[in-house]
C-alpha cells in the first residue's frame, strides 16, 4: 500500500482540486486506451512481414524496454539490438536484453509461419559482437499456426495473486517445449521445501537490489507514471501491469506518482506477500553457458514459448529475475558471491540459472502494457 502512495495523501490531493488532473494524467477512468495500446489490436490482422513484426513487438522484454529494431528486406527480416534500451546496473552483462530479443524472435517466427512466410532463422549471422542478432529468411508456404500463435495477444506478465489450485505434472511437462533449442532446459520447483528456499532467496535478492542505489536508480528510469509519458514513450513499467485489484489500482492512479523509495518498498512487500506467497510453482530456465549470447537468445525463445503455452491453458506467469540480476551485479562489481552458491544448491549439477519465473492459476487477469508500433521500429 505504502509503495503506491496510499495514505494521508488522498485527503490532501482531493482537497486541492489536483484530483481531477490526476484522473486525466493517469487515464484512471480509461486504462489500456490510446495509441500506446493499439498494437494489441493489430497483430492478427496486419498482413505480410510487417504483420510478423507486429507479433514480435508484443513479446516480453526486461522492464518493457523493447530493445529491438527490425530491418525489412525483400526476402528477409533482420533483428537488431538497440543497446540504448538497457537497464544498466540491473542487467550489467546484458543477459536479459538478449533474452528479450529471443522472446521477440519467437513471436516473429510464429507470426511469419501464420502468414505462410516459411521463416528460416539464423542467429548472430555476423558473430556475437554485431548488432544484427538474427536474420529470418522468408519464403512462400502454407500458413501454419497453433495454440502458441493464438495466445500472442493474451500473454501478459501477471504480478497479482494466484489461487491455491495445483498445476499437474503433466501440464508442467507440456509447457516447456525445447525443440530446436540446444542446451536449454527448464527446471520446475514444485515441492514445498525447495520452493520455500527459492522464495526466501527471491525476497533477499529484492531487498539487496533496492539497497543497491545504482540498481534501484537504473530500474526506476523505466517507470512510467503518467498517461502522457506512457503515450509518448510507449514502453516501460506501468501501474496497470502491477496486478493490483481494480479498487487499489484506481486509488493508486489518483495519488501522486510514487517516489523511487516508495516504489522499491512496494516491490519488496509485493514480493513477500503476493509474488512468493502465492506462487504455485517456480520455473528456472537453465543452461551450462549463461554468458553465451546464443544461449541467452535460445532461452528467450523458450521463455516466450512457456508463457504462451501457459496463457493458452489459463495459467498465469510472472518473471522474477532479481536473483540472477544480483549474481551479475556481484560478478561485475567484484563483490563476494552471495547468491550464486545458494542457487546452485537448488539446481542439477552443472546447470546454471538464466531466468526465473513463477506460475499459477490467477485470481484476476493481467492487463495490457504499452508498445511501440511495428512500423515505428522497422526500417
Ligand atoms: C528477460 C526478462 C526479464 C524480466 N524480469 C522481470 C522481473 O524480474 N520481474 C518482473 O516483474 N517482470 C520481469 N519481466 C517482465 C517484463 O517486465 C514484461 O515482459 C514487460 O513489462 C512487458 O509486459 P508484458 O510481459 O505483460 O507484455 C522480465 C521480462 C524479460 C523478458
Amino acid at each position: 500500500m505504502r509503495g503506491v502512495g496510499l495514505g494521508g495523501a488522498t485527503v490532501l490531493v482531493a482537497g486541492t482540486g489536483a484530483l481531477s488532473y490526476r484522473v486525466y494524467d493517469t487515464a484512471a477512468l480509461n486504462p489500456g486506451a490510446g495509441p500506446a495500446f493499439d498494437p494489441w489490436g493489430q497483430w492478427r490482422t496486419m498482413p505480410g512481414p510487417l504483420g510478423a513484426i507486429a507479433c514480435a513487438v508484443l513479446a516480453a522484454s526486461p522492464h518493457n524496454t523493447q530493445p529491438w529494431a527490425f530491418a525489412l528486406g525483400t526476402d528477409r527480416i533482420d533483428v537488431l539490438v538497440d543497446e540504448e534500451r538497457g537497464t544498466g546496473a540491473v542487467d550489467p552483462l546484458r543477459r536479459e536484453q538478449y533474452v528479450g530479443l529471443g522472446c521477440a524472435v519467437e513471436n516473429l517466427v510464429l507470426g511469419a509461419d501464420a502468414r505462410g512466410l516459411s521463416p528460416r532463422l539464423t542467429w548472430l549471422p555476423d558473430g556475437d559482437d554485431s548488432s544484427r542478432v538474427a536474420s529470418v529468411a522468408l519464403g512462400a508456404g502454407e500458413p501454419t499456426s497453433g495454440e502458441l500463435y493464438d495466445a500472442i495477444g493474451d500473454r501478459h506478465t501477471n504480478r497479482g495473486p494466484y489461487t491455491s489450485r495445483p498445476i499437474s505434472p503433466g501440464t508442467l511437462a507440456e509447457l516447456g517445449d525445447t525443440s530446436g533449442l540446444d542446451g536449454i532446459s527448464v527446471h520446475w520447483v514444485v515441492d514445498p521445501q525447495p520452493k520455500a528456499v527459492l522464495s526466501e532467496m527471491l525476497i533477499d535478492a529484492a531487498e539487496a537490489l533496492t539497497r543497491d542505489e545504482q540498481q534501484s536508480r537504473d530500474g526506476f528510469v523505466w517507470f512510467r507514471s503518467s498517461n502522457d509519458d506512457i503515450q509518448r514513450h510507449r514502453d516501460g513499467l506501468v501501474l496497470d501491469g502491477q496486478g493490483l485489484s481494480p479498487l487499489v489500482l484506481g486509488i493508486a492512479k489518483l495519488l501522486p506518482a510514487s517516489s523511487r523509495a516508495d516504489g522499491d518498498d512496494f516491490w519488496v512487500t509485493q514480493t513477500r506477500t503476493v509474488h512468493t506467497a502465492t506462487a504455485t510453482a517456480y520455473g528456472v530456465v537453465t543452461t551450462a553457458t549463461p554468458d553465451d549470447r546464443r544461449s541467452q537468445l535460445d532461452a528467450g525463445r523458450l521463455l516466450q514459448r512457456i508463457h504462451l503455452a501457459a496463457t493458452s491453458r489459463g495459467i498465469a506467469l510472472q518473471h522474477m529475475n532479481q536473483i540472477t540480476e544480483r549474481i551479475d551485479r556481484e560478478t561485475t562489481t567484484g563483490a563476494p558471491q552471495t547468491f550464486a552458491p545458494r542457487f546452485a544448491e537448488l539446481l542439477p549439477d552443472g546447470r546454471r540459472p538464466l531466468l526465473t519465473f513463477r506460475i499459477g492459476y490467477p485470481v484476476r487477469a493481467a492487463r495490457e502494457t504499452p508498445r511501440r508500433s511495428a512500423a515505428s521500429v522497422t526500417s
